[in-house]
């Protein structure tokens, strides 16, 4: 048996996988997020602890006698958070999240000097781990001062399972301190932050094992004493292990709290100056590629919530397949956008609102948009040599048929529908920790879902919703020059 844990945005999920690579059972146990000013966003580390314990202790009440028969445990986590410690281990402060934006400045400052876009293959986003050491050592000089560690959020909890001090490289690389090319960790990108690399974990790959659970743990957990903890992957790379997304070109849409296109490389194919990510793949030798958009299901959430309605029930107001787009646009910019525009400041717009509208022209608008934003990313990722030819659909937003009709008319691409779109980034993990103890081939262990059915591109809508993608292109540019 193998345990897969992906410590989330909103929870920790814990999944539980057989020799023969079946999903037996899943566990999620949540934990709040602390905004105590504008842009910012914290959690507690200790409230992940609490939260494994619970998922645990659920999946154990249904599955112990499996349980029991534990052999490895694999970690993924959401990427970028800063979890600061002193020389004794303790944590020092609340840890800093990825969708954090206080370190903006400190972001476009790194983003503009020389060499650093070279060495990290990536830009600077707000969101990444250095601009918010830079923030602290300007804002909390007394806790930077302290500061012996630098985990990410996974490294944390694989360090709390087992002691390791270790991070994985598809994590790593999300940082703006790796050197892309070596694979080290840089001391010139350490110091724009004021750190070196005392303070950072020891550089391994996702599943090689890197300890075995501390027997108090292990009791705590209710599992056997000896079981392998392997490093674990980023969530993106962990969900690309999930869904078989391995070779090159292979790719998924994520229509999550963030949208993502994401597609498998065999080669380094950095594209900085499109806002394109390039991180390392799970496996080593693969990358992966992303064009991000910060938000997706979190646009329809938005407009639920003002219009005092669920998603679920404004998604059910429209009527699949759709017969073409909208009239109405709208900008998924509420929190800023990374792929293609990195920008951090600019906000969300409708354009073209009527008098007659109504919500459900509205709910249109905000699916569209979120697809055109979709659209960007996929454009940004031919623009540096992708070729695409059909993408898995993953995400919540994946459920409603009227988005991903859209969504594939919009990309222009065929979308598979996995039977169990749930498993994700935890699954991946899980297959990571079953590589770890078993070793061979990953492609043995990493194959693609089942597919539940396949979503089409219209051919006779194309030409429309190509003209009202130009549209939507044209809109951002004009809006920049008025803010
Ligand atoms: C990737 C990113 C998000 C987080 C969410 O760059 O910021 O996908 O990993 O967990």
């Amino acid at each position: 048996m193998y345990l897969g844990l992906d410590l989330g945005t909103s929870g920790l999920k814990a999944l539980l996988l057989d020799a023969e690579g079946r999903v037996l059972d899943s566990a999620e146990a949540g934990y709040p997020t602390a905004r105590p000013h504008p842009g910012w966003s914290e959690q507690n580390p200790a409230d992940w602890l609490a939260a494994l314990n619970a998922a645990v202790a659920a999946l154990r009440a249904r599955r112990g006698a499996e349980l029991a028969r534990l052999c490895a445990i694999g970690v993924s986590g959401q990427m970028h958070g800063a979890v600061l410690l002193d020389k004794a281990g303790q944590v020092l402060r609340p840890a800093i999240l990825w969708n954090d934006s206080r370190a903006e400045c400190e972001a476009a400052f790194l983003d503009r000097q020389a060499g650093v876009r070279e060495t990290t293959a990536n830009p600077v986003f707000a969101g990444f781990t250095a601009p918010k050491l830079r923030w602290l050592a300007n804002a909390e000089p007394n806790v930077f001062a302290a500061v012996a560690t630098v985990f990410l959020p996974k490294d944390y909890l694989v360090c709390s399972l087992c002691g390791a001090r270790v991070s994985d490289l598809s994590d790593a690389s999300g940082t703006s301190w790796l050197d892309m090319a070596t694979l080290e960790w840089s001391e010139p990108m350490l110091g724009l932050s004021g750190m070196t690399r005392r303070q950072m974990p020891k550089l391994v790959h996702a599943a090689e094992v890197v300890g075995t659970l501390r027997p108090a743990v292990a009791t705590a957990l209710g599992v056997p004493k000896g079981v392998a903890v392997v490093a674990g992957a980023a969530d993106n790379a962990a969900a690309a292990c999930g869904a078989g997304v391995i070779d090159d070109g292979a790719g998924l849409a994520s229509l999550g709290t963030s949208g993502v296109v994401m597609l498998a490389r065999e080669r380094r194919t950095p594209d900085p100056a499109r806002a394109v990510h390039l991180f390392c793949h799970a496996l080593p030798g693969r990358w992966i590629q992303m064009g991000v958009i910060l938000s997706a299901t979190d646009s329809l959430n938005w407009l639920a919530r003002l219009l005092g309605q669920s998603a679920e029930a404004l998604a059910g107001q429209l009527k699949s397949p759709p017969d073409g787009p909208g009239r109405l646009r709208f900008l998924p910019y509420l929190s800023g956008e990374r792929t293609p525009h990195n920008d951090s400041t600019v906000r969300g717009a409708f354009f073209g609102l009527d008098v007659g509208d109504e919500a459900r022209d509205l709910t249109r608008a905000v699916m569209e948009g979120v697809a055109f934003g979709l659209r960007d990313s996929l454009e940004a990722l031919r623009q540096s040599g992708a070729r695409p030819t059909r993408l898995l659909a993953t995400g919540g937003g994946s459920r409603s048929d009227f988005w991903l009709q859209t969504l594939a008319n919009i990309l222009d691409l065929p979308l598979d529908l996995p039977r169990d779109a749930a498993a994700g980034a935890a699954l991946g993990a899980a297959r990571l920790a079953m590589l770890g103890h078993l070793g061979g081939a990953a492609g043995a262990i990493m194959t693609a879902p089942r597919i539940a059915g396949c979503v089409e591109p219209d051919p006779r809508l194309r030409g429309a919703y190509d003209n009202a993608y130009q549209q939507f292109r044209k809109i951002y540019p004009a809006m920049r020059d008025i803010l």
